[in-house]
């Protein structure tokens, strides 16, 4: 392994501003945490921040839906982060904002250095306007006909019923969806980045294949093949340049000399990497850091443009192409270094469904906090379904709760369980370090040396985002160790008094063997592991918050005895999981992929489906026969359905809050009677009742749908 000190400079992408974290944030944030935190026990020097991105118009408009300014949404939403990042163990240096006076300073320098390389260029373009709010229109704000099919209330870049793809310009009877107003086209000057100039493909193509590097190719191998069909195969091939303006009103950075122009919020939110750590750098060593190293005086300009820095970021695989033309290309042709790795993952799936951006999954982290989930059975169910590929990662309940009972309680937590007890009784707490002559036998010291000799593989793991690798190779260590307990069958020792030593010895050798496992997982584990080496009274291997990884060679307990043993980590019950999931929205349904489109200005669109897929989803009209509250759920109401069948249908629904179960009598609505039975903490839902519902807090309600009167229970919906 590397033996010099690395200087990493590591970020996650940065959320929008204007909603909590889902579940995808906080998988990106846990898989950069645990990398961090290892490079921090291999003795590396890490800076680790992340951001709120402010910008944009979606932001701006929904803060003016709000009554508010878009700094105050910025702010409500950057208040309840540390919650959340905290929640799960998630400790980056320092949380910053791009609508800060850093971002600014960067955005600007960076822009000014490109213009006078001759990279900017003005031109006029057509765009859609409304005349109402007096606004250039995003095409995610403008609906109408689609050109192609004829649908009606299509978007303005793509039709989700033929999938053709056209300019909002070429929609049939276009609207504004803010105003109603038919939009007019109107003529303004756009800034754009002239990535057509021939050096900027030669310079990409040469950042892609690692020669500026030192550890060889920013991206992994797939990552790096969609990037080179991007840049095209033919020697003087372009790329479009790249449109970085919008014009007032806009919440943005002002483009210098350049009046009501703003920068387009992909330009200034990968800047907002560096304003994060620049503000670190020059305000934070004042505030309270966790960490030893973060308060150490850090000069930005220096740290950035030192050789040997390694900057590192995380991204989810739908803003690759931000990350890897146009942010590369923005930082070298301004005179500054390119990133060294950009670290892609796949989607989060939620049992196997896909989520919205906008949405999130059914899985809600803030939920699974408030409910008392641990947050260390999450970052270990993670972490051992992650690799260094960009594939998508599944979160299974059943698998879940095997995964962490089986795993974490199974074979980690009850090492220690089965030995201290025993240590701690019989021979107030004092162990015998293995090799040593009261405690030498030879499979003791085999496994000892097992253990420790796989120090480096999984460490080699760690260090190369292949966590499942190293979540099985711990594990496997685990196995060999429950296995040498049930050889050595501590409890028949404890049985005969003189066998007292062998006792002392084999509980001694589980315990060294557990402080081993402790080291290994404390990267995905930190709190858990901590409070193991409490007991373990090792905690003093802690040094400026950080566990060393060379802390697994040596088990020297404080006075040579562990403590009283602690409860490390409960099972997960199957009903936590039940409230997890508990009180699905009734719009729950409607998630979707996320957009591939520019995403702060697109919106989140289903992708398009076939006429048969629709109509594989079966829609009947149902009688609401009865309907009531569920004791213990202020969320769920218990409903009776006829849908024409010899039995009513039972479904739970989570509208408990907008409709009182009388106002609901002999309704008739629309139930998607096909969806698989749905096993929930109070009983099976046999299906689903369709309602329209909104994210905005505004307008938090929860709209049923209705079939018009004469309809009958059971008629199919279409
Ligand atoms: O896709 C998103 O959610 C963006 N807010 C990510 C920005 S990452 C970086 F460029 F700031
Ligand atoms: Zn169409």
């Amino acid at each position: 392994m590397t033996s010099a000190p690395r200087r990493l400079f590591v970020t996650t992408a940065l959320p929008y501003a204007n909603g909590s974290f889902h579940i995808g944030h906080i998988m990106e944030y846990i898989q950069a945490d645990l990398w961090v935190r290892f490079q921090r026990m291999r003795g590396h020097e890490v800076h680790f921040v992340g951001a709120d991105d402010a910008h944009g118009a979606p932001i701006m408009l929904k803060a003016e839906s709000l009554g508010m300014t878009a700094q105050e949404l910025v702010a409500k939403i950057a208040a309840e982060r540390p919650a959340s990042l905290n929640g799960f163990h998630i400790r980056f240096d320092h949380w910053h904002s791009t609508d800060t006076p850093e971002n600014v300073e960067l955005s600007q320098t960076i822009y000014r250095a490109l213009r006078d390389a001759g990279f900017i260029d003005v031109r006029e373009i057509e765009q859609f306007f409304d005349p109402v709010k007096a606004m250039f229109l995003p095409d995610r704000y403008i609906q109408g006909g689609c050109p192609k099919c004829g649908a009606p209330d299509q978007y303005g870049d793509a039709c989700e019923v033929c999938g053709a793809v056209y300019n909002a310009t070429e929609l049939i009877n276009p609207r504004s969806t803010l105003t109603g107003a038919t939009p007019v086209l109107a003529r303004s000057d756009h800034y754009f980045f002239r990535l057509s100039d021939p050096r900027c493909v030669a310079y990409l193509r040469a950042w892609l294949s690692g020669v500026s590097a030192q550890d060889g190719p920013p991206v992994q191998t797939e990552v790096a093949n969609k990037v080179r069909e991007w840049l095209g195969e033919e020697a003087d091939a372009q790329l479009a340049d790249w449109d970085i303006s919008r014009d007032a009103p806009y919440f943005g950075i002002p483009i210098p000399d350049a009046p009501n122009k703003y920068f387009y919020v992909w330009l200034d939110a990968p800047i907002g990497y560096l304003a994060a750590l620049k503000h670190h750098f020059d305000v934070g060593q004042a505030a309270h850091h966790w960490h030893q190293q973060s308060r150490t005086l850090q000069d930005f300009d220096a740290f950035m443009n030192d050789a040997q820095v390694e900057q590192v970021h995380f991204i989810g695989k739908d803003i690759v192409y931000f990350h890897t033309l146009f942010f590369p290309a923005m930082l070298h042709f301004s005179g500054r270094k390119s990133p060294s790795a950009i670290n892609v993952h796949g989607f989060m799936t939620v049992s196997g469904e896909k989520m919205s951006k906008s949405r999130g999954t059914g899985l809600s982290p803030q939920r699974y906090l408030e409910l008392g989930l641990n947050p260390e059975w999450l970052r270990y169910y993670l972490a051992a379904k992650l690799n260094a590929r960009v594939e998508d990662v599944d979160f299974n309940p059943d698998d879940f709760l095997a995964r962490v009972n089986s795993d974490l309680i199974g074979k980690y937590v009850n090492i220690a369980s089965r030995a201290a007890g025993f240590l701690n009784k019989r021979f107030d707490g004092q162990v015998i370090a293995t090799g040593t002559a009261s405690n030498d036998a030879s499979r003791s010291v085999e496994l000892i040396k097992g253990l420790r000799g796989s120090a480096d593989s999984i460490a080699h793991a760690w260090d190369a985002r292949d966590n499942g690798r190293a979540v099985r190779e711990i594990m496997a260590l685990a196995d060999r160790v429950n296995q040498f307990a049930d050889e050595v069958k501590p409890w028949e020792l404890a049985r005969n008094p003189d066998q007292a030593d062998q006792l002392q010895a084999a509980c001694s050798t589980l315990i060294e063997a557990f402080h081993i496992l402790t080291v290994y997982l404390h990267p995905v584990l930190p709190s858990t592991t901590e409070h193991a080496l409490r007991f373990l009274n090792c905690h003093h291997q802690m040094t400026g918050g950080v566990l060393p990884w060379s802390a697994s060679l040596q088990f020297n307990p404080e006075g040579g005895r562990i403590g009283a043993y602690e409860h490390l980590m409960t099972r997960v019950e199957a009903k936590q999981i039940d409230a997890l999931f508990d009180a699905p929205s009734p719009t729950a349904a409607a998630s979707t992929a996320p957009t591939k489109t520019a995403p702060a200005e697109a919106a989140p669109s289903a992708p398009t489906i076939s006429i048969d897929q629709f109509n594989a989803v079966e829609l009947r009209v149902a009688r609401i026969i009865q309907a009531e509250r569920i004791e213990g759920s202020n969320r769920l109401l218990r409903l009776m359905l006829d849908v024409g069948e010899d039995h009513p249908r039972q479904v739970l629904s989570g509208i408990a809050q907008v409709y009182a179960p009388e106002q609901l009598i002999d309704r008739l609505t629309v139930l998607v009677a096909n969806l698989e039975p749905r096993k929930m903490k109070f009983g099976v839902s046999q299906g689903m009742v369709l309602a329209a519902g909104s994210d905005d807090p505004k307008n938090p309600g929860i709209y049923l749908l209705n079939a018009d009167s004469g309809a009958l229970p059971g008629m199919r919906v279409s």
